[in-house]
């Protein structure tokens, strides 16, 4: 079991280059599943997450091969149906976008019920009723989902969601690329990752408008070709580094991002004090020597990202005065702040609201990564706390963050991942699930 050993206090300083959106990549390739033929796909991150996907693919039958660390060619033209991997699938939230693949290209799809980092009910009412509204029968039985086209093919459909979800929209995206007629999908998520996932269908032949707003609409075709295509930089880990300069009172230059995609973190950090300078593809950040106080509301895009309130949390341990912060998109995303307070963290929580009294100094401690983001902030209060601070469960962590030892230590943090051996049923446990 592997665990990091962080000694604090060290400003990070120098340039750190973003990987590809994970939560674009985990719905790509799905995605990949669609296509007849074969998809070159750059800038996949390598993070656990994705490792699974291919594994999943592979296991359907698909071809898969590494061009270098971050490209890959998958062919999935021989691939016939069969009944998704069900321990390899119950490991993944994001194996949730097989339904809406599997469904698009064999008109049937079992899978099992996707779990999730624990952060309150976490329902997938909105993918099935797209799913139905299509024309799928679907069935949730015994920890599996049962889907089936009723006439062996999906029809368009004008789908409202009850809740802008991240994951319907895209899953229904997936269904309806390949569906007959026309799908309409009303109060759709607007995320970045979206717009990437229907700029990678379109890339192969599929007609997706409208993504990145909230109506989208798909005109389904008959088949998906071959083709090339770059995921975009990610989000979440680009604002991760961005709040970890900050927070040390660093100076970083983080490229290989799209500003643009990063305004409501970097608009936040200036709230703070911290200095946030954009260019083309990059951004720089320069830690102020005291922070200020900020309030944050998560909210789903172009609102505060819920991936980054841990880290932000972390944050406002250090900033001087009370910070609020309020949880938009989860009814329980704030176990993390267990962690910080053995730290000597000053946090109340009251169900989706949490109040931080800032300005007190962190002390090194034993800490859990409770999930992939809470992880994080671990690790970046454990950078600026005095001493010594053991991050356990760091699987979590590198489910989404690419090398994050190696590019924090070339950065200057004082950070060691070291192994220790494991339980005997621990290799089986399900992670956090994201
Ligand atoms: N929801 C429903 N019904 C549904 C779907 C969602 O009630 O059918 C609720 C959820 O319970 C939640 C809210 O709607 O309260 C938003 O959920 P959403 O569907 O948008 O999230 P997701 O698709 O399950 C993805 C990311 C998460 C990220 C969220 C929000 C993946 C694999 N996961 O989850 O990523 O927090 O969108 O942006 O893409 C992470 O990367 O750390 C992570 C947790």
């Amino acid at each position: 079991m592997e665990k990091y050993i962080i000694n604090g206090g060290k400003a990070l300083h120098g340039e750190v280059e973003i990987s590809g959106a994970k939560n674009a990549a985990v719905a790509i390739i799905p995605a990949a599943l669609m296509v007849d033929g074969v998809c070159h796909i750059e800038n996949i991150p390598q993070i656990s997450d994705t490792d699974m996907l291919l594994t999943i693919l592979k296991e359907l039958g698909a071809k898969v091969r590494f061009l270098n660390k971050s490209t890959i060619e998958i062919d999935c033209t021989k691939v016939r149906y069969q009944d998704a991997p069900y321990d390899l699938m119950r490991k993944i939230r994001a194996s949730y976008y097989l339904i809406g693949a599997m469904l698009g290209r064999f008109g049937s799809a079992k899978t099992t019920m996707p779990g999730g980092c624990n952060f309150g009910v976490r329902p997938i009412d909105q993918h099935i009723k797209g799913m139905t509204a299509l024309g799928a029968d679907v069935d949730v039985k015994n920890g599996f989902v049962y889907a089936d086209a009723r006439d062996g093919k999906l029809h368009g459909a004008r789908i409202y969601l009850d809740k802008v979800s991240v994951g319907a929209t895209m899953n229904i995206i997936l269904a309806a690329a390949l569906a007959q007629g026309r799908t309409v999908i009303e109060n759709a998520a607007r995320e970045p990752h979206i717009v990437d996932l229907a700029n990678f269908l379109n890339s192969m032949g599929a007609d997706i408008r409208g993504a990145g707003t909230d109506t989208v609409k798909v005109n389904g075709v008959d088949r998906l070709h071959g083709g090339s295509y770059a995921i975009i930089p990610d989000q979440i880990e680009a604002g991760t580094y961005m709040v970890a300069a900050a927070a040390t009172g660093g100076e970083v230059l983080i490229k290989n991002v799209i500003p643009r995609h990063l305004e409501c973190i970097s608009a936040k950090l200036r709230e703070t004090g911290t200095i946030v300078q954009e260019y083309e593809d990059s951004v720089l950040v320069k830690g102020a020597s005291s922070l200020r106080k900020v309030n944050i509301k998560t909210l789903p895009y172009p609102g505060f990202p819920t991936d980054m309130q841990p880290p932000m949390g972390a944050l406002m341990c250090l900033a001087n005065g009370t910070s609020v912060i309020t949880e938009g998109v989860y009814d329980n995303r704030f176990k993390y702040t267990n962690e910080l307070r053995k730290m000597g963290a000053e946090i109340q929580v009251d169900g989706r609201v949490a109040v931080i009294e800032g300005g007190k100094r962190l002390t090194g401690a034993p800490v859990h990564a409770c999930d992939l983001r809470a992880g994080a902030a671990m690790v970046i209060a454990g950078m600026c706390a005095t001493g010594t601070t053991v991050v356990e469960d760091v699987r979590y962590i590198e489910r989404g963050y690419e090398n994050f030892v190696g590019k924090l230590k070339a950065l200057g943090a004082d950070i060691e991942c070291v192994d220790e051996p494991e339980d005997s049923d621990s290799s089986d446990k399900i992670l956090c699930v994201c």
